[in-house]
C-alpha cells in the first residue's frame, strides 16, 4: 500500500513560515520539502528548523522557480511579504507554464483581514457557503495615533531603515468597521471589527463575541489557562518567549502554551487534505478577493467620511491613500 503525502514548499522564510513550520509536527500525510526566499542564509536556517523538526526533508531552492518546478514539491504555501504578493504569484504561475513599490497599507489591511474572515466564518450558516452572506454596506474610520508620533518615527527607521517613515508616510494604526450584511433569509447581521496596532499588553490580544438572538459566545486569548509572575529584580530580557507580541517581561503575563491556538495545525491539515483529494478547500482565493473588496470598501468609507454601499462602489479605480503614499 502507498501513502500519498503532500510536498510544500515556502515562499518566504520570516516569522509566518517558522509558525507553519512548527505547527506541521500536527499535521499528517505531508513534509515540508523546500524554502525559497530572496535571503539565502535566512531560507537555510528555516529549512534547518524543518529537518530540526521532523517534518520533512526541507532543503533552500536558489528560486521561486526551481522549487514550484521541483518534482517533490507539489504545493507552495505564499509566506512572503503582501507587497511581493503580485510578483511571487506571476512567477509561480509562469513557472508552472501558465503564464511592486510597496503594497501600503497599516492596521486596517493587515489586521482586519482576519476579522473580517471571522467574522463571515461566523455568521455563515453551517453547511451553507460563504457566499450566502451578501454584504450591503460598509462604514469605517481610521487614524494614526502612535507610531508617527516623532519618537515612534525614529524607533521604526531604527528597526526597519529610513524606507519605513512615517513622518512622511504614515500608515492607520487604529481601525474600525461596520460591515452590514443580509443572510439567505434576508435577515441583517452586523459585524463590528476594530484593530490597533498601538495596544501595549502583556501579548497577543484578540477578542471575539458573537451575539444571536438566543446566543453568545466569546474568545479572549489573553484568557490563557496558565500565566507566570516575574518580580522587579527577576532580571528578564525582552523577547516573545511567553507569547507573540508580547510587550511585557515583569508582573503576571499570559503563557500561550500551544501558540497552534491561532488555528495554524486545523489551517495546514484541512489545506493538505484538499490538496490530497483534490477538494476545493473551504478557504479559497476567492474568500481573499472578498475580504480585499470588503477592506477596500472600508479605506474608501474612512477616505470618503460616509457609508459605502458595495453595490455601485467602483473599486477597480480606487487605491487608498495610504498606498499612494499620500
Ligand atoms: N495569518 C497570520 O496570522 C499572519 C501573521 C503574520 C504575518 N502574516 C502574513 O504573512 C506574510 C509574511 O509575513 P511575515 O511576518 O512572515 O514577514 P517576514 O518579514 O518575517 O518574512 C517575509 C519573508 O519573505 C521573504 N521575501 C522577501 N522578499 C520576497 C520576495 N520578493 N518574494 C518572496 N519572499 C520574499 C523574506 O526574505 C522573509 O523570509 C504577510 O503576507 C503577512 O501579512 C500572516
Amino acid at each position: 500500500m502507498t501513502t500519498k503525502r503532500l510536498g510544500i514548499g515556502f515562499n518566504g522564510s520570516g516569522f509566518i513560515t517558522r509558525f507553519h513550520i512548527a505547527s506541521f509536527i500536527a499535521v499528517r500525510d505531508a513534509d515540508i520539502r523546500g524554502i525559497w526566499s530572496p535571503n539565502a542564509g535566512r531560507a537555510a536556517e528555516a529549512a534547518a528548523l524543518g529537518n530540526a523538526r521532523g517534518v520533512g526533508e526541507a532543503k533552500a531552492f536558489p528560486s521561486i522557480e526551481a522549487m514550484v518546478k521541483d518534482p517533490s514539491i507539489d504545493a507552495i504555501w505564499i509566506c512572503g511579504p503582501n507587497h511581493e504578493r503580485v510578483a511571487n504569484m506571476k512567477a509561480i504561475l509562469e513557472a508552472l507554464g501558465n503564464g511592486g513599490e510597496l503594497q501600503g497599507g497599516g492596521v486596517l489591511n493587515d489586521m482586519m483581514c482576519h476579522s473580517i474572515e471571522a467574522a463571515r466564518y461566523l455568521l455563515t450558516e453551517p453547511g451553507k457557503l460563504r457566499e450566502s452572506l451578501k454584504a450591503k454596506k460598509v462604514s469605517a474610520q481610521i487614524a494614526c495615533m502612535k507610531w508617527q508620533r516623532p519618537a515612534y518615527v525614529e524607533k521604526l527607521k531604527a528597526a526597519y531603515g529610513s524606507d519605513v517613515d512615517y513622518s512622511t508616510k504614515p500608515s492607520e494604526d487604529f481601525a474600525r468597521a461596520i460591515v452590514e450584511y443580509e443572510d439567505g433569509n434576508g435577515e441583517p447581521l452586523i459585524v463590528e471589527a476594530t484593530t490597533s496596532w498601538s495596544y501595549v499588553g502583556a501579548g497577543l490580544r484578540l477578542s471575539m463575541g458573537l451575539l444571536g438572538p438566543e446566543y453568545s459566545m466569546k474568545v479572549n486569548t489573553l484568557d490563557t489557562e496558565l500565566s507566570l509572575f516575574f518580580s522587579h529584580d527577576s532580571g528578564q530580557s525582552s523577547g516573545e518567549d511567553l507569547v507573540e507580541k508580547q510587550n511585557a517581561e515583569l508582573g503576571l503575563m499570559p503563557v500561550v502554551t500551544d501558540e497552534g491556538a491561532y488555528g495554524y495545525v486545523d489551517e495546514n491539515r484541512h489545506m493538505v487534505q484538499s490538496f490530497l483529494k483534490n477538494l476545493r478547500p473551504e478557504e479559497t482565493f476567492d474568500d481573499g478577493v472578498a475580504v480585499t473588496e470588503l477592506l477596500m470598501t472600508a479605506y474608501k468609507s474612512a477616505e470618503i467620511d460616509a457609508a459605502v454601499e458595495l453595490e455601485g462602489a467602483s473599486l477597480d479605480e480606487f487605491v487608498p491613500a495610504v498606498a499612494r503614499g499620500v
